[in-house]
């Protein structure tokens, strides 16, 4: 493709979380990881204005550039077409905002600068973040930016604790669809808030248990075999039902996989009175699990873990 002289094209992968979620927004570690479904950006230095390509809402790109543009000092008479193409599913849980963000400050951040610091890209997707919601964690973006498999620990606003764990574990997951979430992500956020809020002791105990389970997911990643992926996923997704974020219908089937011997939780944000979002759904007979979904008629896909990050296309 020839590209305009002032155009950037880059891409960012989207997430999931395979231990960890909402438990991170209050200092929890989480284990999360890219996978092989990516969101791409062709910036392009146009007119006065902004202008977004794209399928979905372009009400948060447009605030990312504003935001973004404003942080580099770059001038806001200077007008910026966005063409945003993605593959990340919009179901939820898939960090789809999260590689947006990620991939504008990269992209803003490459033709200002002419190079890619992922420390000021991270920083950057973070602030558009907290728009989605308030408190996010930055677990999204900072998996979405470093790509591969992370162990993240937001400690206090201003510290965030990251480590890249470099392996080569290709759990044979299969990404189910329970349905879009009629709830936003800041919306499930703010459910447990109003919970931690109630019972503060009752919820700071089932985030200490997801922890358990998330350093047994580390574990299992470095290749310690005596942890059993299917029941890993199973005791979260208790958990995470306790905390209210996982609807009827994704409960259903999540207890369909388990009693043909399979392990599923949602993974993200959630969502409580339709669909939950994605299902992770793991069994050791995979011809198991692939007989249920097509009997089921259920939308499924595989993924990739422990892509690579955002970068330059
Ligand atoms: C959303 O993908 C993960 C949450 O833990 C929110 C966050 O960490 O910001 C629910």
């Amino acid at each position: 493709m020839t590209l305009k002289p002032n155009s950037v094209n880059v891409s960012a992968p989207g997430k999931i979380i395979l231990s960890g979620e909402h438990a991170m927004v209050y200092g929890y570690p989480a284990v999360l990881s890219a996978i092989d479904r990516r969101l791409n950006l062709n910036l392009c230095q146009e007119n006065d204005e902004i202008k977004i390509i794209s399928d979905h809402p372009p009400d948060l790109a447009e605030y990312g550039i504003r935001q973004v543009t404003k942080e580099l000092k770059v001038s806001d008479r200077q007008g910026w077409t966005a063409k945003i193409d993605s593959n990340i599913p919009p179901t939820g849980g898939m960090g789809s905002s999260a590689a947006l963000s990620v991939a504008i400050a990269a992209a803003l951040y490459f033709s200002t600068k002419k190079k890619l610091d992922l420390k000021e890209i991270n920083k950057m997707a973070y602030q558009i973040e907290t728009r989605q919601h308030r408190r996010p964690s930055g677990g999204d973006n900072t998996v979405s930016t470093y790509g591969g498999f992370l162990w993240y620990r937001k400690e206090v606003e201003n510290l965030k604790t990251f480590s890249s764990l470099t392996l080569d574990n290709q759990m044979k997951l299969l990404i189910i669809d329970s349905g879009k979430p009629i709830e936003s992500t800041g919306q499930m956020v703010e459910k447990v808030k109003s919970m931690m809020l109630t019972k503060p002791a009752r919820t700071d105990k089932i985030f200490r248990e997801i922890e358990k389970i998330t350093r047994c997911f580390l574990q299992l990643l470095i290749g310690e075999k005596s942890y059993n992926l299917a029941n890993l996923m199973n005791d979260n997704e208790i958990l995470l039902e306790e905390i209210g974020v996982v609807s009827n219908r994704a409960k259903l089937l999540i207890d369909k996989i388990k009693s043909i011997g399979g392990g599923a939780k949602i993974s993200g944000a959630g969502g409580y009175q339709a669909g939950s979002g994605i299902i992770l759904a793991y069994h050791h007979d995979e011809a198991k699990l692939l007989n249920f979904v097509s009997q089921n008629m259920l939308k499924y896909f595989r993924v990739k873990l422990g892509c690579e990050g955002v970068k330059l296309e």
